[in-house]
């Protein structure tokens, strides 16, 4: 369904409140983060007299939406109300009943989204069922809904999921402490933050080199609501298959993206442990990462991260693969010639968006790439 529904924007003195009140709908839609992918995060409220009378969210994929949550909470008291909500209510029949039909049943007079939702079901056919039946619905076009929705966007508009480049490194941007020192560049707290965040996700990649040298688990430690899907980019060398990724596959699952070239017995010797393979159907080095994150969107996974090394996160910034950068900066000066920086052949990035998070002694700095798929 595509329906042609003017956007409202809303331009007179609500405005201020409106966003506030939207603002805490995406406060509430980031609660379902990597439960609820690949459907999108999404909050709601109703408000009666100024006043938030029920709250609710998508807690997890499959599970009852927002609007469903919200409408409940409030109970009696959305007769007559106003509901706020991240994303245009649904108004077909999917996993669950639509939204729509919830909204008029509660007898809701008006309806506040934060973006239209350009999923084919919907597109316009949610606001078009609510204005028919007499309800005043306002889709405020606003940015910071866009931007909770980024990930989702991508997915549905591009086929592939948004891409997160992480790294840690010491403030001189250098990524391994000297031979012989702790393997680790951050504190206890920001480990516990990356972890956290792995738990979210559906995929983490890593390159052959990162393998070999680390000897990775990729897992979330604590599990967290999700098990992402480890991924090693190779190229036509052997992988040691002594790695604890392949000896923990009944933990995690493993997939070896590769390309034709792969040597075979290799390849058997992996199968044999349990790892799933990816081969690329173009024989060039740089069409792995592409071909890869093709397949990841084909699984419809919505947010995969890549953990290095330098080589793979150089070739993914190369190829414009990357959305957003996830930076753990530790307040270590490392100093030396050796030690590597973490973007092999990067000429400069300029980050937008940026946010800093201060955990312990670390920082935690995120930012958006301008090439990042946001589409409108
Ligand atoms: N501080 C951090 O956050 C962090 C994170 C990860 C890694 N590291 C460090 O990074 C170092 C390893 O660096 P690295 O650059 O060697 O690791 P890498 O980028 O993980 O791996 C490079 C290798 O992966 C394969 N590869 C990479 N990109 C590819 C592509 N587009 N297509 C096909 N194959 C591709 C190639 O394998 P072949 O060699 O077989 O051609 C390449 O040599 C280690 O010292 C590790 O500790 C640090």
């Amino acid at each position: 369904m595509s329906a042609d529904v003017p956007p409202t924007p809303i331009t007179d003195h609500r405005l201020p409140i409106t966003l506030s009140f939207l603002a805490r709908c995406y406060e509430l839609a980031r609660r379902g983060e990597g439960a609820v992918e690949p459907n999108p995060m999404v909050g709601a409220i109703v408000v009666q007299d100024g006043l938030v009378v029920g709250e609710g969210w998508h807690r997890k994929f499959g599970g009852p939406h927002a609007e469903v949550h919200a409408l409940a909470h409030a109970g009696e008291a959305a007769r007559g109300g106003t509901l706020y909500v991240s994303l245009e209510p649904c108004c077909h029949h999917g996993k669950t009943p639509p939204c729509t039909e919830a909204i008029l049943a509660a007898g809701i007079t008006r309806v506040v989204c934060g973006m239209r939702d350009p999923f084919p079901a919907v597109d316009g056919g949610g606001i078009a069922q609510l204005r028919a039946a007499g309800i005043t619905c306002d889709v405020a076009d606003d940015p910071a809904a866009r931007e909770l929705m980024a990930p989702y966007l991508k997915l549905l508009t591009t086929k592939r999921p948004w891409v997160i480049a992480k790294w840690a490194m010491s403030r001189d941007g250098r990524m391994a402490n000297p031979p012989g020192e702790s393997p680790w560049i951050t504190g206890a707290v920001a480990r516990a933050h990356a972890h956290v965040q792995r738990g979210k996700l559906d995929a983490i990649i890593i390159g052959a080199g990162t393998l070999a040298s680390d000897d990775p688990l990729l897992t979330a430690r604590p599990p967290g609501v999700r098990t992402p899907l480890r991924v090693v980019v190779a190229s036509n060398r052997e992988l040691p298959t002594d790695r604890r990724l392949f000896q923990t596959i009944a933990d995690a699952p493993v997939l070896v993206a590769a390309p034709q070239e792969f040597p075979a017995d290799c390849r058997s010797r992996l199968s044999a442990l349990g790892a799933e393979f990816f081969t690329t159907s173009a024989t060039a080095r740089t069409a792995v990462l592409p071909e890869l994150l093709t397949e990841l969107g084909r699984r419809r996974m919505t947010n995969v991260l890549i953990e290095g090394g330098p080589r793979l996160l150089g070739d993914a910034f190369a190829q414009s693969l990357v959305d957003e950068v996830q930076v753990y900066i530790s307040p270590r000066v490392i100093g030396g010639v050796a030690a590597r920086a973490p973007v092999t052949d990067l000429a400069q990035l300029q980050l937008q968006s940026v946010a800093d998070e201060q955990l312990a002694d670390d920082h935690f700095v995120r930012g958006r790439l301008p090439n990042s798929q946001l589409p409108r």
